[in-house]
């Protein structure tokens, strides 16, 4: 397993990033206009879609981020040609899927947990995947045994072997009946990917219902699937034998725009984000409005800003969609730190998400973890050893300081704390921002950040 550092390095160097550290100005609000491409947490998923079909694929609006770059890569280890058109479009053509030695899958998996999504399309493709050890964000536990089950349910035969797990499908896979224990994203989005050409039909039950993974959906059913979405979170698929390529634009990235929003609350700003939609940010914008945030609707965009006045305290519980996304905590906790009064952040989705609070707390922020379930409901971290609540007391001050990059969500929030803070901070392994924010850097000087880079 690497390293943050290494993770860091690799992942900014695969997207151009060859800087390690930014050292910022704070004190000046961001104004400007960014635009928006595709989600990270949804054209990594195409992308592995477009192994399911019998014919190349075209998916449009692909944001330039390291994660994408790990996808193209383990793609063309199984013999996938991916080439680029324009800017932002991928071409994708399976026409010669071939397997790949666990070292090349080893060395390109790197620090993301797409690979385990390749699971069902190469057992399709060729009765046989393999699943190196995972990375992505220390942000919990993030065990796969939703992931596995789902595939066993289908028929799979899991062969966990020192170097990683070794899926087969002697008797190829066939429909079935699965309920998952919480709606997990990728045992959905696993789930799907496997039963569109399984044989028969597979039931879904407490499915995740992410625009991402609706998203995902209309781009399998473009491909010739059967899908049907019923209410209470029951998906059901009937598997068909081909599949054809899908031409297919990416939905937004919401959890940058909720990045961007965030960073203009904290720091007095103003910033419309280009592509941003109200409908997948409804409860985002409740919140953001109870804060004290302001935005206007357009038609190509959102603007976000800080209307002047006080911010207000609010009692936040993240949950699966449509409730607030764990994803938005993080870039939002900033602007709570400035807050008249106490807030409650209560982390239900990933068990430890708080590790970026130390570096906040280092630049004076009021910032307590607890391991109850504080403002809201029992969920699954209670009474367990996890720091899952945290309660900012505001309004605080943040002055400058040296603070290194946690993970991607608490990365970009110290880019808004040492933008927010009194005097100069340096923010460190910068590289990790790089897996899922599109050209942050140059977004960042449009908007009049100061700042330098240092490699
Ligand atoms: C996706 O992660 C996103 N990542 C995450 O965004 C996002 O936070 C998460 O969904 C929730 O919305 C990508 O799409 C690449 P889960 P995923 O399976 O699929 C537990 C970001 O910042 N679980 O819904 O890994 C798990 O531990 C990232 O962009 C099991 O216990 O999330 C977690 O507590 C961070 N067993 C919870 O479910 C399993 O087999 C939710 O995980 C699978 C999951």
């Amino acid at each position: 397993m690497n390293t943050l550092l290494e993770d860091a390095q690799a992942a900014g160097a695969s997207v151009g990033l060859t800087a390690d550290r930014i050292t910022l100005q704070g004190g000046k609000p961001l104004v400007g206009r960014i635009e928006l491409k595709g989600a990270k947490n949804l054209v990594t998923k195409a992308m592995v879609a477009a192994l399911l079909g019998e014919t190349p694929s075209e998916l449009r609006s692909v944001p330039e981020i390291s994660d994408v770059r790990v996808v193209k890569g383990l793609l063309e280890v199984h013999g996938v040609k991916v080439s680029s058109v324009g800017d932002d479009t991928l071409l994708l053509d399976p026409s010669n899927v071939e397997s790949a030695h666990f070292e090349v899958i080893d060395a390109y998996a790197g620090s993301s947990r797409i690979p385990i999504l390749f699971c069902g399309p190469l057992l399709h493709r060729l009765g046989e995947a393999f699943i190196p050890d995972l990375g992505g964000c220390r942000i919990g536990d993030r065990p796969i045994d939703f992931h596995l089950d789902g595939l066993r349910r289908f028929g799979a035969v899991v062969d966990k072997q020192p170097q990683g797990i070794r899926l087969t499908a002697p008797n190829g896979l066939k429909g079935a009946k699965i309920e998952l224990p919480y709606p997990s994203v990728g045992a959905t989005e696993q789930v799907l990917l496997t039963a569109v050409r399984a044989e028969g039909t597979t039931e879904l039950r407490n499915a995740a219902v992410e625009p991402e993974i609706m998203d995902l959906i209309n781009i399998l059913q473009k491909m010739g699937a059967i899908i049907s979405v019923d209410t209470d979170r029951v998906i059901r698929i009937e598997g068909v034998e081909r599949l054809e390529g899908y031409k297919h634009t990416a939905l937004f990235d919401r959890n940058e725009a909720a990045s961007w929003a965030a960073a203009a609350l904290a720091t007095n700003g103003d910033i419309f984000v280009g592509g941003a939609r109200q409908s997948e940010m409804l409860t985002f914008l409740n919140v953001y409005r109870k804060v004290g945030g302001a935005f206007e609707i357009q038609d190509d965009g959102i603007r976000f800003f800080h209307p002047g006045g006080k911010l207000k305290p609010v009692i936040i519980e993240t949950d699966v969609h449509p409730g607030f996304m764990t994803d938005w905590q993080q870039p939002l906790v900033v602007a709570l730190t400035k807050a008249e009064g106490v807030s409650i952040v209560h982390e239900t989705v990933y068990e430890q998400r708080f590790g970026f609070t130390d570096a906040l707390v280092d630049m004076g922020a009021q910032i307590q973890l607890h391991r109850e379930c504080l403002g809201g409901a029992e969920c699954r971290f209670g009474q367990r050893n996890f720091n899952h609540s945290a309660v900012i007391v505001g309004p605080t001050e943040l002055h400058g300081a040296d603070v290194v990059v946690p993970d991607l969500r608490g990365g970009f929030s110290h880019l808004i704390a040492a933008l927010s803070a009194e005097g100069t901070s340096t923010v460190s392994n910068v590289g990790i921002i790089a897996r899922g924010y599109e050209n942050f850097i140059e977004k960042l000087r449009a908007l009049g950040a100061d700042f330098v880079l240092e490699a």
